[in-house]
């Protein structure tokens, strides 16, 4: 989709990034000093503008609310260790949120305003992005559905937003995690492919659930028999099993994570047999009694690699090897961070500078 729209840059006079350490701060609640807005009305994008990061002035009767139609993605910059920016694999969301945008009946962002406003805010606010080992900033595009009107449609306006934040290591330790086989997060011919709030909305109740039964996150299974994985928590899922790197092959049911394909971009290259395909429960603990099952993992943005300790199902729990026995992941981990930080050659052009 094309656009000829310029980007108003409003920038603010005084940064409050000295009101911060930007390398030890939680996830997720303190933002950057500027922000992007872009209007959608009368079928076209108009009103871009970067400005500071404010509230929204907003009708109760917002479509987005009541109707659903909101959408996002998630994604990171780092600052190398020569103290440059750069996003990782920035067109990766670009293309997800337009996928997102097509599925949900909502109209798609231009390139020019989702990566030309990305690039030129993150030219503003650099000074917000942590420099520490596992720190980076975490961005958030999104774009909501705004007519002010009750009535099941699909809206006529929307808002483009990107907003920032610093953000240091999501998991402080391996995860617990319990199979789900009650509730489902995505079924066929719905929504589980893309980045709609209400995926997100509808997982956290069976989430609750699970950690109150003292589990960090839930394993989803599939809608139709719950025999098979799908996805942990907001991860994608993988399985070292007998050497080879398992993960459920995408579908519409399956988010597919930048991630998750940077991971199997580098495990391929390194000589790893690697399966995407359907993996039942019945496999994964067959393999964990075989003494097979050698690493168990989720992968997204948040995270990177999130190790998981622990499978829960049927009422026990089955421990897997520490991470100190694991060849794959930790190492994995290590590559993509070398990889960010400009530690290595960036072989795959994943790293956008500003
Ligand atoms: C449901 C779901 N699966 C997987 C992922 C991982 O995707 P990515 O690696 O692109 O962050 C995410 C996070 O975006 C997610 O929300």
């Amino acid at each position: 989709m094309t656009s000829t729209i310029d980007i108003k840059i409003e920038k603010i006079p005084k940064s409050r990034v000295g009101d911060y350490d930007v390398n030890d701060v939680p996830f997720g609640k303190c933002f950057s000093d500027h922000m992007l807005v872009a209007e959608y009305a009368d079928g076209k994008w108009q009103n871009a503008c970067i400005t500071a990061y404010r509230d929204m002035p907003m009708s109760y009767a917002l479509s987005a609310l009541h109707y659903g139609q909101a959408i996002f993605e998630g994604m990171k910059a780092y600052k190398n260790d020569k103290g440059e920016v750069a996003l990782f694999r920035p067109l990766e969301n670009f293309g997800r949120m337009n996928k997102s945008a097509i599925r949900m009946a909502m109209p798609e962002v231009p390139e020019e305003i989702f990566m030309g406003g990305l690039l030129e805010l993150l030219r503003l606010d650099s000074a917000w992005v942590p420099s520490s080992e596992t720190g980076s900033l975490y961005i958030r595009p999104f774009l909501i559905a705004t007519d002010e009107a009750i009535g099941v449609k699909a809206s006529d306006t929307y808002k483009f937003i990107i907003i920032t934040c610093p953000a240091g290591k999501y998991y402080n330790e391996p995860i617990k995690v319990l199979i789900e086989t009650n509730y489902f997060r995505a079924v066929e011919g719905g929504v589980g492919f893309v980045k709609a709030a209400g995926n997100y909305g509808r997982s956290l109740f069976p989430t609750k659930l699970a950690q109150q039964k003292g589990y960090h996150q839930v394993i989803w299974t599939d809608a139709k028999t719950h025999d098979y994985v799908e996805e942990s928590g907001t991860m994608n899922l993988m399985f070292i099993i007998g050497g080879t790197l398992i993960t459920p092959s995408v579908s519409d049911t399956i988010l597919s994570g930048v991630t998750r394909d940077s991971v199997l971009t580098l495990a391929r290259e390194w000589g790893l047999k690697v399966e995407e395909r359907k993996i039942s429960i019945k496999e994964i603990f067959e393999a964990h009694k075989n003494g097979i099952l050698e690493e168990a993992f989720g992968v997204g943005t948040a995270a990177t690699i999130a190790h998981i300790i622990s499978i829960g199902y049927e009422g026990i729990d089955h421990d897997l090897p520490p991470i100190e026995k694991r060849a794959f992941s930790p190492k994995m981990d290590e590559a993509l961070r070398d990889i960010r930080k400009g530690r290595v050659e960036d072989k795959f052009h994943w790293m956008m500078k500003l």
